[in-house]
């Protein structure tokens, strides 16, 4: 079939010529569009104690300025209705609390700069230590627990404790947020909107107009990335842009500079761990008490699911029989901070990392053997009650990267390298990934599909989910091709709209695929069991005999066969219906998020990596000399697709890790709580030249997974975890620097500069 053949994405050579469509690239082909700029707040947090639209008015190009005013339904962009679409109050750096629409982009620019705000500044908390402090929280505080934490860290052979802190993450998906929005004659709004969740969009863009759902359209055609950072934070934008264009009776367009995006959308969470965890003489994790605050910035938007997957991910890959994690958002006046891929789990996973790599030289356990000591065996059961049914893919991974690496000979030549150099330290460190998939929420866990078969034999496929660049719609025309038992050929894949699959979910979680695909199974699989009847009698045998690939159906006994477009045409005659539409809800999920506890997940996706680093002890330079990744992805539906998932995936990672360094100005001076780096310039990111020298990536054979799509497993998120392994690496070849067995604190991100600290204090432990 067509599914699991290795294409290129659908649209790689619009992709590559430059003629791929994106939200903006249609404002060229709109009319009478205007542009919209926001009024940003110049402080962190700070009372509007007045506003003067007028100046700005008379600025040459400026058409209207939006404020509350405007708002004919409800003045709030936010799922949980704690984000003020034109707050009277702005909560951080840049937070937008006018609009203001003009002919020109730079008219409106310039038009934001002339409206006269009265700012009365008010207290901040800029750092999450500081909102710890201030005790400044929001939402829910959920606490995971199993079995007697006391009694188990009393009775253990080795108990140790500290702190982890991990930054957050820019999404610094190519393409920034956009909004093009139309008002037809009949005042129907349609929204085009760089979008991972159309659903929710149409939601807040009809509470904010007021009207019904039905009178709002949103159409995503294809994002220039989303990783997380738009699954939410578009909604206010196609607001604003809705907005004007009822008010205005023109298109507008909402575009946010690389600078205004930065400066104003939400991020991955930073978080705060204190830990004590208890081990056996054996290395045996024996239990984990944990507090784990993430910074929500000024409202809760995701934080709250984000949290709750931070706490299913603490034990990442290891059975802990007595374990108790509170968790906590902070509020800071800093972005919403939002999803970015994996969600919580990186943070959760990077915990019990940290502490693992940490604890290994003081226990003497050699730290990729203390890994997998503490591996899930059978019968064992996450902390939160779900059981871990195929803990013998931890060990086939793990071990086919040992063999595919040669980790011990590679090993043997770090060692004789290390010994030889007094300066420049080698080291090679394996991990782990097991990564829950589903949406913790099982409502989420469903998704709708249209199949049009047209009296040519063409096929129109439009499904609920959104194309990011991860290669959803080249899988979903793979399953339609497969199910339908054509060429890929007859198969077009439509932009994802609200008006044709309604009520959908955000393509998220990793699950795009999995609850897509099975609804566009569904619809195919309507269709072409009336099909089949229709072939059955032009065939002189019944529906069941009947098979069809490639565009041909056959006798089963093969003797006589059909093509698909006289069997269409037939059936369009007979009066068949040639269309369906095609559902899909995950079977066999259930979640108490009070107790924390159920199965929220559908299966583990696993996953190994090694990595090999080479350190500079005069810098605290590094490269990343080699990288091996055994990946479960289950039966592949698009090999080459998965292959370049699992290569971004780490990558996205290993700048996470090691590169992306966020700073807010935490000073007390005039730009207290802005974004120091709030550009290229300042904020590194990942690039050819930080990817590794040699990088070998495999996908798990013989890997079905049941009750998946054609036995496939999600592929999205969890290779961003695999990139644990290059900080485990560095932090191995930091303690080369010093005497063996000593621990190494190794800071997320673990920059150049964090590094050189951290060899720094290996060589001090030497000297003592
Ligand atoms: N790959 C590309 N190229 N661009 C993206 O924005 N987002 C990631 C991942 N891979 C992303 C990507 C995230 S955060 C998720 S959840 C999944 O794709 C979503 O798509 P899927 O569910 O279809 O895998
Ligand atoms: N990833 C994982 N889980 C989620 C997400 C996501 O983006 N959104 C809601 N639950
Ligand atoms: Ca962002």
């Amino acid at each position: 079939g067509v599914v699991g053949q290795p294409l290129p994405h659908e649209s790689a050579a619009l992709h590559v010529t430059g003629h791929a469509l994106y939200t903006d690239d249609l404002v060229g082909r709109t009319k009478d569009v205007l542009h919209a700029h926001p009024v940003g707040s110049p402080h962190a947090h700070a009372r509007v104690v007045s506003l003067d639209a007028t100046p700005a008015l008379a600025v040459p190009g400026v058409v209207r300025v939006l404020t509350a005013d405007d708002v004919p339904g409800v003045n709030d962009a936010g799922v949980k209705h704690d984000e003020p679409l034109f707050p009277s109050e702005a909560m951080f750096v840049g937070h937008g609390v006018a609009w203001v629409l003009a002919e020109t982009a730079e008219a409106a620019r310039l038009g934001a700069l002339a409206v006269e705000v009265t700012w009365e500044p008010l207290p901040s908390l800029v750092s999450i230590h500081d909102a710890i402090a201030a005790g400044s929280f929001q939402g829910g505080q959920p606490r995971l627990l199993r079995g007697d934490v006391e009694a188990a860290l009393e009775g253990a052979a080795h108990v140790f404790s500290g702190e982890t802190e991990m930054a957050g993450q820019e999404h610094f998906y190519l393409e920034t947020h956009a909004s093009l929005a139309l008002v037809d004659e009949a005042g129907q709004v349609f929204v085009q909107c760089s979008t991972q969740h159309p659903t929710e969009t149409q939601d807040i863009v009809a509470h904010v107009l007021g009207v019904p759902s039905h009178a709002v359209t949103v159409q995503c055609l294809r994002m220039g990335g989303g990783f997380g950072g738009k699954e939410m934070q578009p909604h206010g934008f196609a607001a604003v842009a809705a907005l004007g264009a009822t008010l205005t009776g023109r298109p507008v367009r909402l575009r946010l500079s690389r600078q205004l995006d930065m400066t104003m959308t939400g991020k991955r969470h930073g978080f705060h761990a204190q830990w004590r965890v208890g081990f056996d003489d054996d290395g045996r994790l024996l239990a984990l008490d944990a507090t784990l605050t993430s910074d929500g910035g000024w409202s809760l938007d995701l934080s709250e699911p984000v949290l709750a997957r931070a706490l299913c991910h603490v034990d990442n890959a290891y059975w802990i029989p007595h374990v108790r994690v509170n968790g906590r958002v902070a509020q800071t006046h800093k972005t919403s901070q939002t999803a970015f891929r994996g969600f919580g789990g990186p943070q959760g996973m990077l915990v019990v990392e940290d502490v693992l790599g940490r604890c290994a030289p003081l226990l003497g356990v050699d730290a990729d053997e203390l890994r997998r000591r503490n591996f899930y065996g059978p019968g064992q059961s996450t902390p939160y009650g779900q059981p871990v049914r195929h803990p013998e893919r931890l060990q086939r991974v793990w071990g086919a990267v040992l063999t595919n690496a040669d980790v011990a000979r590679r090993r043997a030549e770090v060692d004789a390298f290390n010994a030889a150099h007094e300066r420049t330290k080698r080291a090679i460190a394996l991990t782990p990934v097991k990564f829950g998939i589903s949406f913790n929420l099982t409502a989420f866990n469903q998704a709708g599909a249209l199949v049009h078969v047209y009296k040519d034999g063409s096929v129109l496929v439009t499904h609920g989910g959104t194309e990011m660049g991860q290669g959803l719609h080249t899988k979903m025309l793979q399953v339609a091709a497969t199910a339908l038992g054509v060429p890929l050929s007859r198969v077009r894949l439509a932009p994802t709209r609200t008006d044709k699959v309604p009520n959908t979910s955000a393509t998220a979680a990793s699950s795009g695929a999995d609850l897509n695909g099975g609804a566009v199974k569904d619809a195919c699989e309507q269709v072409r069991d009336r099909l089949d009847t229709v072939a059955a009698g032009l065939l002189g045998t019944t529906a069941a005999d009947v098979r069809v690939e490639g565009g041909v159906f056959r006798r089963l006994d093969g003797l006589q066969e059909v093509s698909w477009e006289e069997v269409i045409r037939v059936a369009y005659s007979q009066r068949v219906q040639l269309w369906a539409a095609g559902f899909h809800r995950t079977e066999g999920l259930h979640w108490d998020s009070t107790r924390m506890q159920g199965e929220p997940f559908k299966y583990f996706a696993y996953g190994a990596a090694a990595a090999e680093v080479q350190v500079d002890g005069l810098t605290g330079a590094y490269r990343l000399r080699r990288v091996d990744v055994v990946h479960d992805v289950g039966d592949s539906l698009s090999p080459l697709v998965d292959l370049g998932q699992v290569e971004g995936g780490f990558v996205q990672g290993a700048g996470w890790l090691t590169l992306e360094d966020l700073r807010w100005d935490e000073g007390d001076g005039p730009t207290r709580g802005r974004l120091t780096t709030q550009a290229a310039s300042t904020y590194k990111l990942p690039s050819l030249s930080e990817m590794p020298e040699d990088f070998r990536v495999t996908l798990l054979e013989d890997a079905h997974e049941d009750g998946v799509v054609y036995g496939s497993k999600a592929v999205g998120e969890p290779p961003l975890m695999l990139a644990f392994c290059v900080r485990e690496a560095l932090r191995r070849a930091c303690a080369a620097f010093g005497p063996a067995g000593t621990s190494i604190a190794l800071a997320s991100p673990a920059t150049p500069e964090a590094v050189w600290w951290a060899l720094e204090a290996a060589r001090a432990a030497g000297r003592d």
